[in-house]
């Protein structure tokens, strides 16, 4: 699997060592360097199941890493939508386009059965509020979510190649909290905010909604997603809770049981009003449906931060 030093990838790389797959995470953050990469990967330590291996896609050798896999978890990738519109954007093109297309030759090279890919509900853009599902026109308002439309599309015509060894399964991920939340996201700043009194930035009025999607959740989908045999094509994960970012603040006000002061900020731009998922075709091509909502995943999340090492604890 790929992008296994990030949040999302050390969760769902202990998930599958602890239902005794063999992984082999790849990330190019050095955890001997960097200290969010090794608080990520440290529940993995004692796992003889888990190799990892620091290697930035856009230039290691791939083949060897992908020799008798049944699957690939792809996840490596520059997030976030709002640093997108600045100089970092070649490193999002590099990371999300150009390493997916390396990573894709050699999974169709090295006759990998299943890509998963990690997408985005960025690539719906701005909606009119109603649930999107997956047959919907894409429309990205931000660098970010250009990219990302362009990294599950680039996957998806690889596999309709008609001699592609490999079908892919691209997962439009919303929103997703819990446990070792990168440290921009709201979620973990609004928790951080509660547990230590610092204010809060708030872009725009707090009235954006999102479906925020616990991460057992989303480990839970994705691994169905490499074992569904029918499962192909873009599948939406999210629908779990769909709040405002005013409910996010209270629900972190009351766990904490102190109030936030907030400093207001204009709304960045590529910031969408809502996001909200429709989850049948989830639910009838992976039998998924989220099970944990945000009062409770944000309790989870708030205890771990309260927990963990000092490391998430400073804001990005
Ligand atoms: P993250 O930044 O915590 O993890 C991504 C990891 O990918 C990082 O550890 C990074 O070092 C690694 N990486 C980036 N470029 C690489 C390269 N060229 N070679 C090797 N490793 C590389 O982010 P996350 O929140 O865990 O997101 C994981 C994936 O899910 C991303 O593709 C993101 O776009 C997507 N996604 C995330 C969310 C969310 O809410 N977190 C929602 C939708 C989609
Ligand atoms: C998140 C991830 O960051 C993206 O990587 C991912 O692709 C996307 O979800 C997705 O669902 O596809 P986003 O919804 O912007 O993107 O999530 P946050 O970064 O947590 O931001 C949510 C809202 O909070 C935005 O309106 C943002 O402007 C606002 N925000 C964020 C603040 O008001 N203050 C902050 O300090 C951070």
């Amino acid at each position: 699997m790929t992008g296994a030093a990030g949040f999302i990838g050390s969760h769902l790389a202990h998930a599958l060592v602890q239902a005794g797959t063999v992984v082999i995470g790849v990330d190019r953050r050095d955890p001997g360097a960097d200290p969010i990469a090794a608080a990520n990967l440290a529940p993995l330590r004692s796992f003889p199941g888990y190799l990892h291996v620091t290697a930035d896609l856009i230039g290691c050798a791939i083949d060897p890493l992908l020799i008798d896999a049944d699957a690939v978890f792809h996840l490596a990738g520059i997030p976030g939508v709002r640093p997108s519109w600045g100089a970092q954007f070649s490193d999002y093109v590099a990371s999300n386009i150009l390493a997916t297309k390396r990573l894709l030759d050699s999974a169709v090279r090295m006759r990998v059965p299943r890509l998963v890919v990690a997408s985005s509900s960025s690539v719906y853009g701005a909606t009119d509020g109603g649930p999107s599902v997956e047959t919907d026109h894409p429309r990205p308002t931000s660098p970010y979510a250009v990219t990302k439309l362009a990294e599950e599309q680039l996957c998806l015509a690889h596999a309709a190649q008609s001699h592609s060894p490999t079908t892919v399964v691209a997962l439009r991920y919303f929103t997703v909290y819990g446990p070792r939340q990168r440290t921009d996201m709201f979620a973990h700043r609004a928790l951080l905010a509660a547990l230590t009194g610092q204010p809060l930035r708030l872009y725009g009025d707090g009235h954006q909604r999102r479906d925020f999607t616990y991460i057992d959740d989303t480990v839970a989908a994705t691994i169905a997603a490499a074992t569904a045999p029918e499962a192909h094509g873009v599948i939406n994960v999210g629908g779990g809770s769909n709040a405002s970012l005013l409910e996010v603040i209270g629900i972190a006000s009351s766990l904490a049981g102190r109030d936030i002061e907030l400093h207001q900020e204009s709304p960045r731009h590529g910031d969408v009003p809502i996001t909200c998922a429709h989850p049948g075709h989830a639910h009838e091509v992976l039998g998924w449906k989220p099970q944990v909502d945000l009062h409770n995943g944000m309790r989870a999340h708030m205890q771990t931060l309260a927990a963990e090492p000092a490391v998430y604890s400073r804001a990005a």
